[in-house]
């Protein structure tokens, strides 16, 4: 473990089929008014928001109704929830849904005491809330696996207007104080929905994974995770009700974004940053313009890393190294990873999701360059993964 870090992660996690039955204890640290924060109504027709509600009711809590939480959050989403939040002096924000909606509460949790232009300061500034900041805590009750927003800091807001989409991960003080884990939640989601989750989740280990040459601890349990999550989601996919399969992946999915995998790690994270570009432009679902960009991206810049490249295929295809250079172990675990996006059916080809040539270059003009991998992209680099990636 090379580098220096500090771990801290105060979420409370309450995980199972019972774990709704934790909110009632929840609820008594927090006031008499709770902003209920949710989707475009998935969670009205599979009944769990009678579910929360009934639990809120019984509580005493008096419900500040937040509706309309898009995919891919906005700034003009993000304003309002702010307003509805000051107006009522919520005492708790409850977001009930996925990454979307809980990004938005973290997002609403700083902008409502916030006397500025929280865009501005927090996502395209990156500032950080000042030590005396008002901030209203969050929970969540995940319905949507994937992101990992149910115990990090993590925030992204999208401005269609100036072609952006910008995360912000804030500390500890936005983080969810507590995250209700359920995987019969998940029940309800599209096939669609469902294993753009599943790619999401090995992008982000994968972008934690691809980085330093340092003997790390955290690459073991990445690699553990993946594996895990490979072996599920190929369960999944046959059968979306099976239990031990998603409860699997739902655990994955928090311990792939939960601060953990990334200890003494400088990270990647260039697949997200074309991934967001190309959402800003497009508003396609996060895990399939993630899935569409990988395979080109990853090609391209193994030679960079290749050691890593080729651990990646023994420890988490399998590979065998027997008689082979490590170019080639490299090439046979990105051909891995190809044919386990083919099985579990993500998006391939950005074209797909609205990506055309004469779009390339404003997306990369959008695509924010980290110089953190095994090499830093320049702007024509990603317009030659982007057309690749069509
Ligand atoms: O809006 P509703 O009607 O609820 O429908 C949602 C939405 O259309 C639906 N859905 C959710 N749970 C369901 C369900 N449908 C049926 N049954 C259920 N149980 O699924 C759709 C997608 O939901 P969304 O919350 O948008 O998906 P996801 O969890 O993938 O979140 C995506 C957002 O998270 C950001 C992405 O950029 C994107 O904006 N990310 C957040 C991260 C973080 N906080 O650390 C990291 C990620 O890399 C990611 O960038
Ligand atoms: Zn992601």
């Amino acid at each position: 473990m090379l580098g220096n870090f500090t771990y801290c992660n105060p979420t409370r996690l309450h995980f199972g089929q019972d774990a709704l039955q934790n909110l009632t204890e929840e609820l008594k640290k927090y006031g008499p008014t709770v902003q209920l924060s949710y989707g475009g109504g998935s969670i009205k027709r599979n009944g769990i928001y009678d579910k929360v509600v009934d639990v809120l009711r019984a509580a005493g809590k008096t419900i500040v109704e937040d509706a309309g939480v898009m995919p891919n959050p906005t700034v003009e989403k993000l304003r309002e929830g702010a307003a509805t939040a000051r107006t009522h002096n919520v005492d708790l924000i409850l977001a009930v849904g996925g990454g979307s909606t809980i990004d938005y509460a973290k997002g609403v949790s700083v902008a409502a005491w916030f006397d500025g232009d929280a865009w501005e300061t927090f996502y395209k500034q990156q500032a950080t809330p000042a030590p005396d900041a008002r901030i209203i805590p969050v929970g969540a009750v995940l319905t949507m696996v994937g992101t990992g927003s149910e115990m990090n800091g993590g925030s992204v807001i999208t401005n269609h207007a100036e072609g952006l989409k910008i995360g912000k991960v804030f500390d500890e003080r936005v983080m969810p104080r507590f995250a209700i884990l359920n995987p019969e939640f998940t029940f309800t989601l599209p096939k669609y929905q469902m294993v753009a989750g599943f790619f999401d989740i090995m992008s982000h280990l994968m972008e934690q994974y691809f980085s330093n040459a340092d003997d790390n601890t955290s690459d073991y349990i990445a690699e553990g995770l993946m594996r895990s999550l490979v072996s599920a989601s190929r369960r999944a996919v046959v059968n979306p009700q099976d239990y031990e399969a998603r409860s699997n992946i739902m655990w994955t999915a928090t311990w792939a974004l939960n601060t953990l995998v990334k200890c003494g790690k400088t990270q990647d994270w260039m697949v997200h940053m074309i991934g967001q570009a190309l959402g800003a432009h497009t508003d396609a679902t996060h895990g399939m313009t993630l899935a569409a960009v990988s395979l080109p991206y990853y090609r391209f810049v193994a030679p960079f890393g290749l050691p890593k490249f080729a651990r990646f295929a023994e420890a988490v295809w399998g590979v065998s190294a027997a008689g082979k250079t490590e170019a080639q172990l490299a090439e046979e675990g990105l051909n891995a990873l190809e044919t386990w996006m083919k099985e579990i059916g993500v998006v391939m080809h950005s074209s797909e999701l609205g990506l055309t040539e004469e779009l390339i270059p404003a997306v990369a003009d959008s695509t924010i360059i980290f110089p953190a991998g095994y090499h830093t992209l320049t702007r024509d680099e990603v317009i030659n993964i982007l057309r690749q990636s069509l």
